[in-house]
């Protein structure tokens, strides 16, 4: 049967490798009357590219503005910078064992719920923002990391550190020109072992690669499937897309144990990059799915039927099904088209 949400009363403390078992990662609400959530007729909002945004100093000034706002929120405000960055925590850092199956954790990484879980998560997050600077149009920017001029931290995350924006806690050595390695990891730093061109290149081949390889079997983009009661397989459950993603965390993480903030699930949704990265990996799966005609990715109703909840902008703790996000118009999103590199080397 399908991974149901957890029972909110019964969080506890979570934990990481790095960061420690005490983590303190509940939400402020914990007997809220929960309702199926309605999803919105509002116009539909275009995400753009974060490199391209930087020169619309209207949408800078807006978006810096909703963080700020956020940012400034009462503490335990559910809508605060941090209480939402405490959302990630919890899921990811096994605050909610499954309701039914003590000691099992509720994980939303390394299986067939990871890009469905994210979805829903960004799209909370962006219209609680848009909600902050009452703007129904407002949307996070992409990171477009599978693109030659993507490659490099975005700079609107980077250049200034009084924006509300940025985040000290980053590996700065990989500022300004540094090339993103899809195969960099703590343990690897050397990454794919090239620099400069050739590393663009070998970033774009391993994206079609990722492509190619997975678009007859669901399973490798997208992760194994995951049942109410099993404990997800954190070696192995994975898809390739949320591995390229690992790797993106701790290429901007900071570089020393313990790692935080982009370096640790339980710290990454403090860092304003971690919204721009998801919203790439949530557009790629996007154009996965167009790749294969818009074809459900697991028919599976243990798939389809997984249940989360989330606090809406309406300050409402709502339920959702991964079987309504699989359409971004559905959540009323889309994504600004640009080239795409790799898909011609794609045959
Ligand atoms: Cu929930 Cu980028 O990880």
């Amino acid at each position: 049967s399908p991974v149901m949400p957890p029972d909110l009363a019964k969080c506890h403390d979570a934990k990481s490798s790095g960061l420690g078992d005490n983590l303190k990662c509940c939400p402020p609400y914990t007997s809220a009357d929960i309702v199926d959530y309605t999803f919105p007729e509002t116009p539909l909002r275009v995400r753009r590219a974060a490199h391209l945004v930087i020169n619309d100093s209207e949408y800078m000034e807006k978006y810096e503005e909703a963080v700020k706002k956020m940012k400034e929120l009462p503490e335990n405000h559910p809508w605060n910078f941090y209480q939402q960055a405490l959302i990630h925590c919890a899921y990811c850092n096994e605050a909610y064992d499954q309701v039914g199956f003590p000691g099992v954790p509720v994980q939303v990484h390394y299986s067939w719920l990871f890009l469905p879980w994210h979805r829903y998560y960004l799209h909370f997050y962006e219209r609680i923002l848009g909600k902050l600077i009452d703007d129904d149009t407002f949307t996070l920017p992409f990171w477009n990391f599978d693109s030659d001029d993507g490659m490099t931290i975005p700079e609107i995350f980077t250049n200034d550190t009084s924006s509300p924006l940025y985040n000290a806690n980053r590996d700065t050595s990989h500022y300004s020109s540094a090339i993103l390695d899809y195969k960099y990891s703590y343990g690897n730093t050397a990454g794919s072992g090239e620099t400069g061109n050739a590393l663009v290149l070998a970033n774009l081949c391993y994206m079609k690669k990722t492509f190619k390889q997975s678009l007859p079997l669901a399973e490798l983009f997208m992760g194994d499937p995951l049942r109410a009661g099993q404990e997800a397989d954190t070696t192995n459950g994975f898809g390739q897309l949320e591995s390229i993603h690992n790797a993106i965390h701790m290429w901007v993480g900071t570089p020393t144990s313990p790692h935080t903030d982009m370096g640790d699930f339980s710290t990454a949704g403090r860092d304003c990059i971690f919204f721009s990265l998801h919203a790439n990996v949530d557009r790629l799966w996007h154009i996965y799915r167009m790749f294969r005609g818009n074809k459900v990715e697991f028919t599976d109703t243990d798939w389809l039927d997984s249940t989360f909840i989330f606090y809406d902008e309406n300050e409402q703790v709502v339920r959702v099904k991964v079987r309504d996000c699989l359409k971004p118009n559905k959540l009323r999103y889309m994504y600004e088209e640009v080239p795409i590199p790799w898909m011609n080397k794609l045959n």
